[in-house]
């Protein structure tokens, strides 16, 4: 498909997606207003539990490479069953699925409740806002008809609210703000009916039509690009590979060598913040891969808080999983065997 087929594009994403990823800028800033009910239960937790899967655990991602500029509290995004044996006393636990029905978040809420922690639960719905109901736990009720993945900001900006609520401050409004105007300006940018010679999305997709992505972030933006290879794979259904520096140059840099690393795309998540240790790592990495890897692209963050800066990769990587989707003529919709795997397991 041409990137540039409007009718193309229109006919293969019948569920609308470009849609939804147009309007994240107001998701963003809808989800600024959504706060817990009741009141959040605790002030000046020692430890944070983000328990979430997928979609809604980006978010806990999120939040993690924001924190660690700010808080001494320690925050864990808990991707499993149960809760970790740190979890206890005066632990804040996050219990975040968007459904509300995944299994794994629900049996941490369980644990939660088990151990009598302080939670908040963030959900549309299902099981997660049953069991808050049904023991008075402070819920963040979200706006539901999204893809999970889709709900970014709606997954994101509550979590932010609950920790200022409990006392530990970890954007300031003025960052959050200018976070909002970050992906407000980039969101025509990155549209459809921006041609693929001004649209940045439409580049780096093009980059990946038949190459396997490896994307590569910093010490700050690796969190991303993990977030990029899972969108990757939802949408597009393509493989991806996420890697962070400096860690990366010390194994995965090896395999960059002979035919296999023809088949490759890097994708270099760069940061204007980033140490200069780290942007003579990038430098020097790109230098030694480029002569065998099929083709080698930097992005880089916009805006100056960290947040604008993960905020507006996070959703350049939305935007370019789409194009990758329409590229191979998938629909960037379902997610068939995630969905068929849940509903052989739930119990
Ligand atoms: C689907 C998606 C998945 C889900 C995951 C957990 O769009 O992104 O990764 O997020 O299966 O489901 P929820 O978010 O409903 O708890």
């Amino acid at each position: 498909m041409r990137l540039d087929d409007l009718a193309a594009i229109g006919a293969l994403d019948g569920h609308g997606v470009r849609h939804v990823l147009a309007a994240f800028p107001a998701q963003c800033r809808d989800a600024t207003e959504l706060a817990a009910r009741p009141a959040v239960p605790v002030r000046q937790p020692a430890l944070v539990v983000v328990a979430a899967m997928g979609g809604s655990a980006a978010s806990g991602d999120l939040l993690a490479a924001c924190v660690a500029e700010r808080l001494s509290v320690p925050v864990i995004i808990h991707r499993g069953y149960g809760l970790p044996a740190a979890a206890v006393g005066d632990t804040l636990v996050i219990a975040s699925s968007y459904s509300g029905d995944t299994a794994e978040v629900v049996a941490a809420a369980r644990a939660a409740v088990a151990r009598a922690l302080p939670m908040v639960t963030v959900t549309t719905g299902g099981a997660l806002a049953a069991l808050a109901r049904e023991h008075g736990v402070a819920q963040v009720t979200l706006p539901a008809g999204l893809m999970p993945r889709m709900a970014l900001g709606y997954l994101f900006f509550p979590l932010l609210r609950i920790l200022a609520d409990a006392g530990l401050e970890v954007v300031s409004p003025a960052e959050a703000a200018e976070a909002l105007d970050v992906v407000g300006e980039m969101a025509c940018g990155l549209a459809p009916e921006r041609p693929s010679a001004a649209n940045e999305a439409k580049q780096l997709a093009l980059t990946m039509a038949t190459r396997t992505p490896a994307i590569y972030g910093g010490p700050v933006t690796g969190a991303v690009a993990y977030r990029w290879k899972t969108d990757l794979a939802e949408n597009a259904k393509v493989f991806a590979l996420a890697g962070t520096l400096p860690e990366m140059n010390h194994n995965e840099i090896e395999a960059w060598q002979g035919t296999a690393a023809r088949a490759m795309q890097a994708v270099l998540l760069r940061d204007h913040q980033e140490a200069p240790e780290i942007a003579r790592r990038f430098d020097v990495l790109r230098q030694l891969i480029e002569p065998a890897a099929g083709g080698v692209v930097e992005t880089w963050a916009r805006g100056k808080s960290r947040l604008a800066r993960l905020l507006s990769l996070a959703y350049l990587g939305e935007w370019t999983s789409y194009y990758v989707a329409m590229l191979r003529g998938v629909d960037p919709w379902p997610i068939p065997l995630l969905d068929e795997l849940k509903r052989r397991t739930q119990s």
